[in-house]
């Protein structure tokens, strides 16, 4: 099951241990504790990354994280990186802003198969933080929307507080072929939407299960296994479903070993992965 792993040779090498020096060109509060930040390297030269690929970002001082990238690939000069407030690492990310200076190493791993997605209809499942790399995705579909056919996102989070890109959503909404799904956890008074984990969304869409490619990224470990049967009950088959995991990391290229999921390294092998894939590596689900 596992593919060889490919490295770059001579200086791309380089970049794959060594920090990048670049520059944070603007910061914005999302939520109360999710942040994104516009990032620019030496010479505004592109990332070149994949949608579900992702980079190392340190904070001189703290460490490192790895954060996926949720601008599309078409984007130029600069990248988007969307980050929680949850430790160390990005609590000292979350204190920085604009002029300020992060390392950057990447781009590290295997990206959803954009490629194989198009003139496909697009199934979008994202749990919670989920949306911000799945959004380089649907970003780069509206970029070249005569290639794709449906775009369906299913959305699911713990309060109507904690939406991320809630303006983006509503532009999404607003274009022909799609379809937009929210669900929360917790409603609230001013909530009119749907209240109920993601799975309870998809009785609401109809989808096409031979003409269908699905990104999910849905959160902990027990979703991945709702969810994808969820998708096997709409009749998709296993080698058209992806599915991004997070696990935890330090090298991000193959090195360290903690991000060991059976006979696999998330950092290299994924973080993306087929149905099938999945299916297989039962500590993932
Ligand atoms: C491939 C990949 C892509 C990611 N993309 C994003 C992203 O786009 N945006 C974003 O905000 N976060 C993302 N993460 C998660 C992010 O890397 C962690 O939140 C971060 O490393 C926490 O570091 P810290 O020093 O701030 O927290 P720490 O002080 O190290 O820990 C704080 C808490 O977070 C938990 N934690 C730390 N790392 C992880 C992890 N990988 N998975 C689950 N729990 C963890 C710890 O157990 C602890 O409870 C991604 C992770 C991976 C592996
Ligand atoms: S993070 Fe070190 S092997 Fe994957």
């Amino acid at each position: 099951m596992t593919a060889a792993r490919e490295r770059p040779a001579g200086h791309e090498q380089a970049r794959l241990y060594v920090p990048e020096v670049a520059t944070i060109v603007r910061a914005r509060d999302l939520t109360p504790r999710d942040k994104v930040f516009v990032i620019e390297l030496p010479g505004r030269r592109n990332l070149g990354h994949m949608p579900g690929q992702f980079v190392q970002v340190s904070v001189f001082g703290y460490g490192e994280a790895p954060i996926s990238v949720c601008s599309p690939p078409e984007k130029q000069g600069a990248f988007d990186l969307c980050v929680r407030n949850l430790g160390s690492v990005t609590g000292a990310l979350h204190a920085l802003d604009a002029g300020d200076k992060v390392g950057i190493r990447g781009p590290f791993g295997r990206g959803f198969p954009i490629d194989s997605m198009k003139h496909m209809d697009v199934l979008i499942v994202a749990g919670g933080i989920g949306l911000a790399p799945l959004r380089s995705i649907i970003d780069s579909v509206f970029l070249n929307r005569d290639e794709y056919g449906r775009l369906v996102v299913l959305y699911g989070t713990g309060t109507p507080e904690d939406i991320l890109f809630p303006a983006e959503l509503e532009a999404w909404q607003l274009e022909e072929g799609n379809e937009i799904l929210v669900t929360v956890d917790e409603g609230g008074p001013d909530w009119a939407g749907n209240v109920g984990v993601i799975t309870t969304l998809f009785s609401e869409v109809d989808i096409d299960p031979v003409n269908t490619v699905v990104a999910a990224l849905v959160g902990p470990p027990v979703m991945y296994r709702f969810v994808l049967m969820e998708l096997e009950g709409l009749g998709i088959p296993e080698d058209q479903i992806f599915f991004s995991l997070e696990r935890r990391m330090k090298c991000g290229v193959g090195k360290c070993g903690h991000c060991q999921v059976e006979d696999l390294y998330v950092c290299m092998d994924g973080p993306v992965f087929s149905g099938g894939q999945i299916k297989k590596l039962h500590e993932s689900i």
